[in-house]
C-alpha cells in the first residue's frame, strides 16, 4: 500500500527570501495535511547523512553547504497519494524546468536552490521522516 506520509522540507533560500508561509499556504491549499512541523539547521553531518544517496556526486559538497547554511522547516504530510502530490506540487528539481505554478518554478532559483525537498518512495519517506522526527511527535495514524 502506498505510504500516506511524506517528508518535505522548506530549504534554507526559502526561508530566507521570505517564502516560507507562502509554501506553507500551498500546502495547506492542496488539501495535504501537515501532520508535524520542526524548525532547525543541519549540521554538516546531518546533511551528509540525509542526503548520503548523492555521495560523490559533484554537487555534493556544495549540497550540504547549501543545507547548512540557514534554518530549514522539516514536515511531515500526509493525505491521499501524499508522496507524488508533493513532489508534483515542488515540481521538477530545476526550477527552469518545472512546470508553471509549481513551487520551484515559483520560489526556486537554481537546479541547487529550488526551496523545498520531497522523498521520492515510501521506503525513503519512511527513513527520511524518521531521520528528523521522533515517534512522540507524530500523531497516531
Ligand atoms: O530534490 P530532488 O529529489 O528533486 O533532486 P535530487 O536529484 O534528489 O537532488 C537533491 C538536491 O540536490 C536537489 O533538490 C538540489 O537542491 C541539489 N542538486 C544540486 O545542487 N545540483 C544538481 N545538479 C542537482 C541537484
Ligand atoms: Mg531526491
Amino acid at each position: 500500500m502506498q505510504s500516506i506520509r511524506t517528508l518535505a522540507i522548506i530549504k534554507p533560500d526559502a526561508l530566507r527570501s521570505g517564502d516560507a508561509g507562502k509554501i506553507l499556504t500551498v500546502i495547506e491549499d492542496s488539501g495535504l495535511t501537515i501532520e508535524a512541523a520542526r524548525m532547525f539547521r543541519l549540521t554538516r553531518e546531518q546533511a551528509g547523512e540525509f542526503y548520503g544517496v548523492h555521495k560523490g556526486k559533484p554537487f555534493y559538497e556544495e549540497l550540504l553547504s547549501f543545507m547548512t547554511s540557514g534554518p530549514c522547516i522539516a514536515l511531515v504530510l500526509s493525505g491521499e497519494n501524499t508522496i507524488a502530490r508533493w513532489r508534483e506540487l515542488m515540481g521538477a528539481t530545476d526550477p527552469e524546468k518545472a512546470a508553471e505554478g509549481t513551487i520551484r518554478k515559483l520560489y526556486g532559483t537554481s537546479v541547487r536552490f529550488n526551496a523545498c525537498h520531497g522523498s521520492d518512495a515510501p521506503e525513503t519517506a519512511r527513513q527520511e521522516i524518521a531521520f528528523f522526527f521522533s515517534g512522540s511527535e507524530l500523531p497516531e495514524n
